[in-house]
């Protein structure tokens, strides 16, 4: 089959281009890309140069060669930038998605569609699937209007994944959400994270096999997980666990179900402050936790309102078979992460 991915050179899309052969395997798989230069060149995948803001360009693409999947990656996802861009935010994260459904509904392709757990105000977590979103901020109200779109024009032939905090290796551009407080280990400028803001985040490697399992059970095909029997942790009791030790959150989770829902949380197994992520990545990195300083939501103002916790219950895609594991077990299994600790341990000093 030939699968779509939109934003393949993105934090979340160069993961599922770097597994595609182990997360596709036998599939033809066609990235677009804004700008071929910052094409890697990942094997077996084939990089398909288009401004996603060309409707004309991208009609032509999609009845060239039309897919029977697509996952829809590409977006403007900084809230900040968002709120100062509303126009052009619009266009990305709400005119694209729409114009991407309807494609996907006159030549029957599934789509996975990215959303985020941001579409939530953060008052009353964990969210599983049937909780009413509240978007505190633009970029979550875009996405949660085209979340809306994408169900009104494709019904259950599209599968919304809401995605959590990640973290991973860089993508070609260099972004890397841990990276100010990987700098602040390593005695730079001070990393000053919010010790009231809850998140349940996962690895861009854990969200690139979510989504795929969401695309495959989209087309109605198996699951075979990508790992070896026995490498990928149980799945969690609860929706996730607190850092602190304080056990499930929540009830036994729904029955697994093996068709493809319309609404997939994609969080982790774990409840994390930002501070708390920051101190257990130093400590898996052996290194003190200086240059790490704890701060109140209410002190870093920022563009975009911030909802306090907005922890994902995700016991759904765990009962399909995600398995996202611990924040040390992720970071044990993200190359960028190991050459780090590595250089730390052959240093005797920290990160640089
Ligand atoms: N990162 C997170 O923590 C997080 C959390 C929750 C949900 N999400 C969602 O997950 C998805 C992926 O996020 P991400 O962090 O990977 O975003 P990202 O790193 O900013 O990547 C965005 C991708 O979209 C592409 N793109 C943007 N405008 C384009 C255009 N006009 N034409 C073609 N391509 C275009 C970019 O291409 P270039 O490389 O050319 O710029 C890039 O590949 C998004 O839908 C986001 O809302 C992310």
């Amino acid at each position: 089959m030939r699968i779509w991915v939109t934003g393949g050179t993105g934090f979340v899309g160069q993961q599922v281009m770097r597994a595609a052969g182990r997360l596709f395997p036998g599939d033809e798989v066609v990235a677009t890309v804004r700008q071929l230069g910052s094409w890697p060149g990942w094997p077996g995948v084939e990089p398909l140069p288009l401004d996603l803001t060309d409707a004309v360009g991208l009609e032509r693409e999609f009845a060239a060669r039309p897919p029977a999947g697509l996952i829809h990656l590409a977006a403007a996802a900084d809230p900040n930038w968002c709120e100062e861009h509303p126009v052009e935010a619009r266009a990305l994260n709400v005119e694209l998605p729409r114009r991407l459904a309807m494609l996907c509904q006159r030549f029957g392709a599934r789509l996975v569609f990215a959303s985020t757990d941001l579409v939530f105000d953060g008052r009353h977590p964990p969210y599983a699937e049937a909780a009413e979103p509240r978007p505190v901020s633009r970029y979550a109200a875009l996405k949660h209007e085209a979340e809306r779109l994408v169900h009104e024009v494709l019904g259950d032939a599209a599968t919304v994944c809401r995605l959590p905090l990640m973290y991973g290796d860089p993508s070609p551009a260099g972004r890397h959400t841990l990276a100010a407080v990987l700098a602040a280990l390593a005695g730079g400028p001070p990393a000053r994270l919010f010790i009231d803001e809850f998140r349940t985040p996962i690895s861009t490697m854990a969200a690139a096999e979510g989504l795929a399992l969401a695309l495959h059970l989209a087309l109605g095909r198996p699951w075979s997980p990508p790992w070896p029997p026995g490498e990928r942790p149980a799945p969690p009791a609860g929706g996730c666990r607190p850092d602190r030790g304080e056990g499930p959150t929540a009830a036994p989770g729904p029955a697994p179900q093996r068709s493809a829902p319309a609404l997939l949380h994609l969080g982790g197994p774990e409840r994390v402050s930002r501070f708390d992520l920051g101190r257990r990545l130093a400590a898996w990195l052996g290194v003190p936790a200086t240059g790490l300083v704890p701060v109140r939501q209410a002190d870093l103002p920022m563009a975009a309102p911030r909802p306090p916790d907005v922890s994902l219950d995700s016991r759904l895609a765990f009962a399909l078979g995600f398995r996202p594991g611990r924040l040390e077990e992720e970071w044990d299994r993200l190359p960028s992460f190991q050459r780090v600790r590595a250089d730390v341990k052959k240093a005797g000093t920290a990160p640089g």
